[in-house]
C-alpha cells in the first residue's frame, strides 16, 4: 500500500525477477495474443515489464466493461499502480480474500461473480484466466475480482479453454463451500459462448445485467436447465 499525493490509499503492486520462473511457466497467456507479439523470452526484464504492461490494460478492459475490479493508475517498467481495495473502507487495511472472507450471502455472491464474467467476456472481450477464491476480495459490502495478469483475449486461440476452467473454479468453490445451487459449467459456458456472438445488441438493466436480445444471462440458463 502507498498514498498517493491527495493522501489517498493506492496499492502497488511490483512484478520481481523472482516472479520470472512463475511467468516463463505462463507463456502460453502471452503467445497467441495479438497485443504482445515480438515479446523476446530471452530478456527476463523485458519480460517482467510486458507482464507489468499486460495486467495493467487488462484491469483496464475489465474496468470499461463495468466489472467491479481495481482502478488501473499507471504503470512504469515492473511496477502497477492502481487503487486499494480496502477492507470496510479502513485505510491501509486489504480487503480479505472471499475465501478467508466468506460472502455473507453466497447465492447472490455467486451470481455477482457469474455476471462479472460475462461482463468481461462479452464487453471486455477478455477472460481472467486465473479465476478462483484466491483472487477475489470481499470489501465486507462488495467483492472484487483482482490480478488480471493472466487474463487473455476472447480471441486468444486457448479462450473456450481458459472460459470453462474459470467457470469450473467458481462453480466448484460456490458448490463445495457453501452447498449452493450452481448452473453447469458446459451450459453456461455454451450461453456465454452464444451470447457473444450476439453482443452487438447488449443493453444493461438496472441491475448491470447484461441484456442480449432482452434476455439476461441467468435467464436463458433458467429457461435452459
Ligand atoms: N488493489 C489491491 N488492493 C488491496 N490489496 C490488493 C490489491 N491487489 C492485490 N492485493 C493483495 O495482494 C495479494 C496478491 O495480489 P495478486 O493476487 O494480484 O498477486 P499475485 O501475484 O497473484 O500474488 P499471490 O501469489 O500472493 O496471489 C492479494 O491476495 C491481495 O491480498
Ligand atoms: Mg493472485
Amino acid at each position: 500500500m502507498a498514498k498517493a499525493p491527495d493522501g489517498t490509499d493506492i496499492a502497488l503492486k511490483i512484478f520481481y525477477t523472482s516472479t520470472a520462473q512463475f511467468i516463463r511457466g505462463r507463456y502460453k497467456y502471452l503467445l497467441g495474443d495479438p497485443r504482445f507479439t515480438g515479446v523476446r523470452i530471452t530478456n527476463t526484464r523485458k519480460l517482467i515489464e510486458y507482464w507489468c504492461r499486460k495486467e495493467f490494460s487488462n484491469l483496464g478492459d475489465a474496468y470499461n466493461a463495468g466489472v467491479r475490479v481495481p482502478k488501473p493508475i499507471t504503470f512504469n517498467r515492473n511496477i502497477l499502480v492502481m487503487e486499494f481495495i480496502s477492507y470496510k473502507g479502513i485505510s491501509g487495511i486489504p480487503a480479505p480474500l472471499i475465501k478467508d472472507e466468506p460472502p455473507e450471502n453466497p447465492a447472490a455472491a455467486y451470481l455477482t461473480i457469474i455476471k462479472y464474467v460475462e461482463r468481461a467476456f462479452i464487453l471486455g472481450k477478455i477472460i481472467h484466466a486465473d479465476l478462483s477464491e484466491f483472487n477475489i476480495v470481499n470489501t465486507g459490502n462488495e467483492l472484487v475480482i483482482i490480478d488480471w495478469g493472466s487474463a487473455v483475449k476472447a480471441n486468444h486461440p486457448n479462450a473456450t479453454e481458459f472460459l470453462l476452467r474459470d467457470i469450473e473454479n467458481v462453480n466448484r468453490y460456490f458448490s463445495r463451500e457453501f452447498r449452493i445451487e450452481v448452473f453447469n459449467s458446459k451450459v453456461l459456458l455454451n450461453t456465454l459462448l452464444r451470447r457473444y456472438e450476439h453482443r452487438d445488441k447488449a443493453m444493461s438493466d438496472d441491475d448491470d445485467w447484461l441484456l442480449i436480445n432482452g434476455k439476461r444471462l441467468i435467464d436463458e440458463l433458467s429457461a435452459n436447465n
